[in-house]
């Protein structure tokens, strides 16, 4: 449909759950640096006042909150959504990658070529360059066919990670924070287990691509097993590329789909336990041809003949389309989910800390507030009691000097009769 049609091409992708959920974060942890800094502010006025209203290390703690709320805003920045390609060797996971980003970026071709791991990422520079492992020089990649040239001259280990920063205005993928990470062959490469440990544990996506004129393999699975091992419930695609192939028997295609099908599905659901059959072969599993996608795709004319569609290319072309609107479906819900949940929790926490705080001085204070509203009264009383002392003496004084000067009186009377 039409909503389709839009999400692969343009603003109402999927992944603008993502873009959209940090955007949003952002602004609130904005928010929460102004509340801490007013916070701060206001603390440091109490503490001046030196009215014993908080204690020192409170006083220390919300001083902190606010590095640890930049902290929190420079990991938000950072975050993106990972996706992990892999499958054995010429499978055509570098063409799948390219297909969806629209671009001939990765090395391609024959036998074994990609030999370590590949991170494609957004820059906002305007020319694409390369980082290589144990050297912070970026080195240019000038022209589209050199970052296969710029690789061939290092010498590296096939589990080592190359990263390509590719200008994010040149691709949407990219500009909504999508990581793609490329592999070398699962079936050469020794060890499955480092792999995951070092490029593997923080991918939101694992898309396994399959030739489908073989199946999938032993050590497919197994790296899927130690994946599922160490992630609770991993995303996993599976992708029966090559599905051109089928143009030249049109006769299997229904059979062979239903071979690739059973067995993909055995291993997701029966073998794997990520989700149930109807989820996976709706959701999970597609037959494209990466190679017809990405010729149909490539923006630059010159670079390839567009050429060589074989019979049901449109159908194999809209599977392509599904399985990335379904692609950005998932990595963008599971990215929110693992990321920003953490980053609400942390926010929710320094909240209810500036709160406590507050509102635990405004209390004391209250109840010094209340502490001397009493003292006042009670020297009311007793300047009351004083008065009335005072006055009564005052009296009694009267009366006393009365007394006294009557008699004075009557002894001057008498003294004077004598
Ligand atoms: P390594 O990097 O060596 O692990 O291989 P890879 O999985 O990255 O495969 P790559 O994308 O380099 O593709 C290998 C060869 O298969 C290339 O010559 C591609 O043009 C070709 N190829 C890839 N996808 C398709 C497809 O869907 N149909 C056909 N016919 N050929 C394809
Ligand atoms: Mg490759």
């Amino acid at each position: 449909g039409p909503s389709r049609q839009d999400s692969v091409n343009n603003a109402n992708s999927p992944l603008k759950l993502f873009t959209h959920a940090k955007t949003t974060i952002t602004e609130i942890f904005k928010s929460i640096s102004v509340y801490v800094g007013d916070a701060n502010k206001f603390l440091d006025d109490v503490n001046k006042s030196d009215r014993n209203l908080l204690t020192n290390e409170k006083y220390k703690e919300i001083q902190q909150l606010k590095e640890k709320v930049n902290r929190i805003l420079s990991i938000i920045s950072r975050d993106h959504m990972k996706v992990v390609f892999f499958g054995r060797t010429s499978n055509g996971k570098s063409t799948t990658m390219n297909a969806m980003l629209r671009e001939r970026i990765l090395p391609v071709g024959m036998g074994h070529t990609t030999n370590c791991f590949l991170q494609i990422e957004g820059t906002d520079k305007a020319e694409p360059y390369v980082l290589t492992p144990g050297s912070d020089e970026p080195k240019s990649v000038s022209s589209l066919g050199n970052v296969g040239s710029a690789l061939s001259r290092e010498k590296l280990d096939s589990d080592s990670l190359v990263k390509i920063l590719w200008p994010k205005e040149k691709c949407r993928l990219i500009r909504d924070d999508v990581v793609l990470v490329d592999s070398p062959g699962i079936d050469v490469s020794a060890n499955l287990d480092q792999w995951i440990e070092q490029h593997c544990l923080d991918a939101d996506v694992f898309v396994l691509v399959i030739s489908a004129e073989a199946t999938i393999t032993v050590a497919e699975k197994k790296f899927l097993h130690n994946v599922a091992q160490r992630l609770s419930n991993p995303n996993i695609f599976i992708l029966m590329n090559r599905w051109d192939a089928t143009a030249n028997e049109p006769e299997m295609v229904d059979s062979v789909r239903q071979q690739h099908l059973d067995r993909g599905l055995e291993f997701l659901c029966d073998e794997l336990h990520i989700c149930d059959r109807q989820e996976a072969s709706e959701h999970r599993m597609f037959f494209i041809s990466a190679r017809e996608a990405l010729l149909k795709r490539n923006k630059d004319p010159t670079s390839s003949p567009r050429t060589g569609f074989s019979d049901g290319h449109e159908e194999r072309f809209a599977e392509f389309n599904n399985f990335e609107h379904e692609f950005e479906k998932c990595i963008s819900k599971t990215a929110v989910q693992t990321k920003f949940e953490q980053h609400t929790n942390r926010g929710k926490e320094i909240i209810s800390i500036l709160r406590d705080t507050t509102s635990n001085i405004a209390n004391r204070s209250q109840t010094l507030k209340q502490e001397a509203v009493q003292k006042l009264t009670d020297m009311d009383e007793k300047n009351n009691k004083l008065e009335r002392e005072l006055r009564s003496m005052t009296e009694t004084a009267k009366d006393k000097i009365r007394h006294v000067s009557e008699d004075v009186y009557k002894r001057v009377a008498q003294t004077l009769n004598d």
